[in-house]
This record gives C-alpha cells, structure tokens and sequence, in this order.
C-alpha cells in the first residue's frame, strides 16, 4: 500500500518532458555535476527540487520499515541515464531485449539494489553479475530508479529501516534458518552449483539487504511478506549489519547468550532440511 503511494506522487509527473533527452553523455555529466553540488546547494539551475527521498512511508503503522518517496524531478534525469547505460541490454523504456530482462515493474527498491551494488550495468551477461565499485553515485542511481517506477506501478520499493526497532537475537535464529544455507552462518558465503554462488554478506548495507530479501536478485529465492515480514525483515538486517559485519561487538547487540558456537550447532540441526529446501528453490529458479 505505502509503495503505491509512492508510485502515485511518481505518476503525477508529465512525462512529455522527458523527452526531451539530448545526447545521453552530456545528459549523465550534467547529472553528475549536479550531484557534486551536493544536497546544501539548493538553487541549482533549472532544477525545481533536487532528486532526495523526500518522504517515506511506513509499510505500516509503528513497522520498521517505510518506504522512500522520490519527487517527480528525479525522472527526467534518470531516463537520460537510462539511455546511455542501460538501454542498450534493457530496450528503449526498459521493456527487456533479448540481452536483458524486462524492467518494467521491478520497483525503484530492485534498480536500486542492482545499482547500488555495482552490479549494473554489466559489462559481461555471460557471467553471474558481481559486486563492484558502483559506477553512479547515490543522487544518479535514486534518478535511474525513479525513472524506471514510472514506467509501471508496484514492485520493490526503496526501504528505509528503523534498526532500532529491530530485535537482533530473532534476526540470528531467521537468518540461520532462511539465509545462513546458502551464505553461511558467518555470511562469508559459499559456492552453489554450476559456478553460481551465494556471495559475502559482509559489505551490504542495511537497505540492501532488505532489497534482496524482497527482490530475490539472481539464484536467491524471494521472499514476500507472506514468508518474511517487515518486522523479521529489519531484525535479519540488524543482525547482518550488527553481528555479522561486526562480529567483535561488545555486547551492544546482545545475543542472549547464543553465541557463534550455539549457532553453528543450530546449523547443523537445521542443514539438512535446508539444503533440501534449496534444491528445491533452485530446481524452481532454473
Ligand atoms: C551488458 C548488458 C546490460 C547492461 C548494460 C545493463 N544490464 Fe541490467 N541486466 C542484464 C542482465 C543479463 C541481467 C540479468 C542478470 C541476472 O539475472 O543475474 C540484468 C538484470 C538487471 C536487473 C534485475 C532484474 C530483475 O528482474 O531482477 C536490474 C534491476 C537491472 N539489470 C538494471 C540495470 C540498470 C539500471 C542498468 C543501467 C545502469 C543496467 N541494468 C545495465 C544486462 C545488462
Ligand atoms: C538459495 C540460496 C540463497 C538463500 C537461501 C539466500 N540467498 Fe542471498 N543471495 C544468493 C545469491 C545466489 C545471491 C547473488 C545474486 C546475484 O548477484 O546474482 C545473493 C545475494 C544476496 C545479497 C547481496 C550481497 C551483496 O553484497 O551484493 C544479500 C544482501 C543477500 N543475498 C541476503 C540474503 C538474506 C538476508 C537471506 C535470508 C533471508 C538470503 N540472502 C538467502 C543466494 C541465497
């Protein structure tokens, strides 16, 4: 519900205007001056309202979770950039090509963690798509997932995540039983099948990782709220980002006494149901 409201605030823009994109080159530098302006400068030429969250929207009331709402002026920008990295795999509005799935749909938050992680734009489709230094800075990448919302309402949406209201020792038993199969209980990550692997979870942020919960990138499942509700959703991403990134925290997120060693144990109470449940998920992606 709280995404549609942004996809609405999207929608509200005139999307003749962005048509009017020129030569994509000087399209992506002007944006990337813009973003060296930085947020404080307000009264950048020609530009109504900088592209920033705005606003967000609780998924709920009281959740963890809410969602960003990006202003109208992001689009424009975000088509240019589309066109001259994107486009070419994606299609002319990113309806997919036979290089590229179709975007149309994913939501800003899927865009978003493509981007953001560097794995787009990519160089190679022949290979799993990796992290890597992220080629668009965080004003261009709201821009190109603004632009891609407003081609078609729905999916992932971009989350903001209150860790405090995050309960870190559920995250550790959710994420031993839903994540640790395929990552790892250290989250250092492990090879699947066919030269696919599940990588490192040591570098993702807190939004990513509610990101790829939600959106299910490559071989990992996806898990709806049906599965994974907000709530468990923030406590996974408090215990990533709070144990898992920071394994030497002293105490500040206090595990109740269940430490690596009892962890471990759980795994292996657990591992063989669950590499059953992951052939099954693979078998089903494939
Ligand atoms: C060289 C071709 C190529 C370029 C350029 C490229 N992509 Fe992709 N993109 C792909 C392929 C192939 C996949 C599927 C990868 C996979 O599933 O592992 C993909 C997947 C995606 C996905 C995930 C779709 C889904 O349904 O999960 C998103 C989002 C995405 N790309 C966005 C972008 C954006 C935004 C850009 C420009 C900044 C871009 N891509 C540039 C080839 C490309
Ligand atoms: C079936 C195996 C599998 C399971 C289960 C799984 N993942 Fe993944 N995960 C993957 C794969 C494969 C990728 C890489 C996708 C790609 O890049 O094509 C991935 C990528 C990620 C990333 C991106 C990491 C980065 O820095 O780029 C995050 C974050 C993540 N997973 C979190 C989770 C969480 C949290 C859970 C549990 C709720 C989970 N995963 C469950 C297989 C899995």
């Amino acid at each position: 519900m709280a995404g549609a409201v942004g996809v609405v605030g999207l929608l509200s823009f005139a999307p003749g205007t962005a048509r009017a994109a020129s030569d994509p080159a000087t399209a992506a530098t002007t944006s990337a001056a813009t973003a060296g302006a930085g947020a404080g400068a307000g009264a950048t030429a020609g530009t109504s309202q900088p592209c920033t969250i705005t606003s967000t929207t609780p998924a709920a009331p009281g959740s963890p979770i809410s969602y960003a709402n990006l202003p109208a002026s992001c689009i424009p920008p975000g088509e240019q950039l589309f066109a001259a990295n994107c486009s070419s795999c994606h299609g002319t509005d990113a309806a997919g090509s036979a290089l590229a799935p179709n975007l149309r749909g994913v939501g800003a938050g899927t865009v978003d963690f493509w981007v953001s992680t560097g794995r787009m734009p990519l160089a190679d489709s022949s290979i799993q798509a990796t992290r890597k230094p992220p080629r668009f800075n965080r004003l261009q990448t709201l821009e190109i997932a603004a632009y891609v919302q407003s081609l078609a309402p729905g999916g992932v949406q971009i989350p903001q995540v209150a860790l405090s209201q995050a309960d870190v020792a559920n995250g550790g038993r959710l994420f031993t039983l839903n994540c640790a199969a395929c990552h790892t209980i250290t989250g250092a990550g492990d090879a699947l099948y066919k030269g696919a692997y599940a990588p490192s979870l040591h570098q993702a942020t807190v939004e990513q990782i509610v990101e790829a919960i939600r959106s299910g990138p490559g071989n990992m499942p996806r898990f709806g709220a049906g599965n994974i509700t907000n709530q468990e959703a923030a406590d996974i991403a408090a215990y990533v980002h709070g144990v898992i990134q920071h394994p030497s925290n002293p105490g500040g997120f206090g595990l109740g006494g269940v430490g690596p060693v009892a962890e471990g144990f759980v795994g292996l109470l657990f591992g063989v149901g669950l590499l059953m449940l992951v052939s099954f998920w693979i078998g089903e992606r494939s």
